[in-house]
């Protein structure tokens, strides 16, 4: 991103109209300003749930298990987006119950971004996992502001309780929810109560291997 929201700047003394501006001193405080807001606005913050989802609403079944996520036959493993979604964050926050979950399968570490774990109970993580992740604790909007400050401000949020305490205090901007077509009777839920409704606008919606769908919604601006 930072190429994009430099270029005018980088670009004042080239031939291309904002030689004009290096000359003006106030045009040149506006282009500055205008970059900066600009900026801002490209560097957003985006916290956004990538999840699947039992028809029934949960995440894990009634033993934190996952293996209903595989009952759909997906021969030739379409990553149904997860690549390309990976790909436009910069981070991700994950419970430590997920975080654990992840560390319990026998595995390369599968991500490629920095991954942050939420806990309030763990003072540190295990040796072996501290180059592929980060503690952080503290309120939500604490760990957001210092990973903001580092950079990081398009973050994938991950685990049910997690995601449940982000909406609790408004703070998911938009959920990708693929549906797996079963009934698990029980388990570990993605949504839970909260404070007040929250709308969600409909982004769209995709169909994978004939029975998957996957609903894209962004958090309806409040004005
Ligand atoms: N289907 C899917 O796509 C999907 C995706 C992700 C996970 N899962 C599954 O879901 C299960 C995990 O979900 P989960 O709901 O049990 O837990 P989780 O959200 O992964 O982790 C919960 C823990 O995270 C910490 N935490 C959460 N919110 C916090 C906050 N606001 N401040 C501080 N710490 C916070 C707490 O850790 P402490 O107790 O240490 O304080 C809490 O106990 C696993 O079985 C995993 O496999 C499924």
């Amino acid at each position: 991103m930072d190429h994009i929201r430099l270029a005018p700047l980088q670009n004042r003394n080239t031939n291309n109209g904002f030689k004009i501006i290096s000359f003006v001193p106030i045009f040149d405080l506006v282009a500055i300003v205008i970059t900066a807001k600009m900026g801002k606005y490209m560097k957003k913050r985006r916290n956004i749930v990538f999840v699947a989802k039992s028809l029934d609403g949960f995440i894990a079944d009634k033993n934190g298990g996952l293996d209903w996520l595989q009952s759909t036959p997906n021969p030739d493993q379409i990553d149904m987006g997860y690549e390309k979604f990976i790909g436009g964050i910069d981070a991700i926050v994950m419970g430590r119950n997920t975080f654990e979950t992840v560390c319990s399968f026998d595995i390369e570490w599968p991500y490629s971004k920095p991954v942050f774990v939420m806990s309030r109970t763990l003072d540190s993580l295990p040796k072996k996992y501290q180059n592929n992740a980060s503690l952080v604790k503290g309120s939500i909007t604490e760990i957001l502001s210092e990973l903001e400050q580092k950079g990081y401000t398009s973050l994938y949020i991950d685990g049910g309780t997690t995601v449940q305490s982000f909406l609790k205090e408004d703070l998911i901007d938009e959920m990708i929810i693929t549906t797996i077509p079963i009934l698990l009777g029980g388990g570990i839920p993605l949504f839970s109560e909260l404070p007040r409704e929250l709308e969600f606008e409909h982004v769209r919606s995709e169909l994978f291997l004939k029975e998957i769908v996957q609903d894209h919604y962004r958090r309806k601006k409040v004005n």
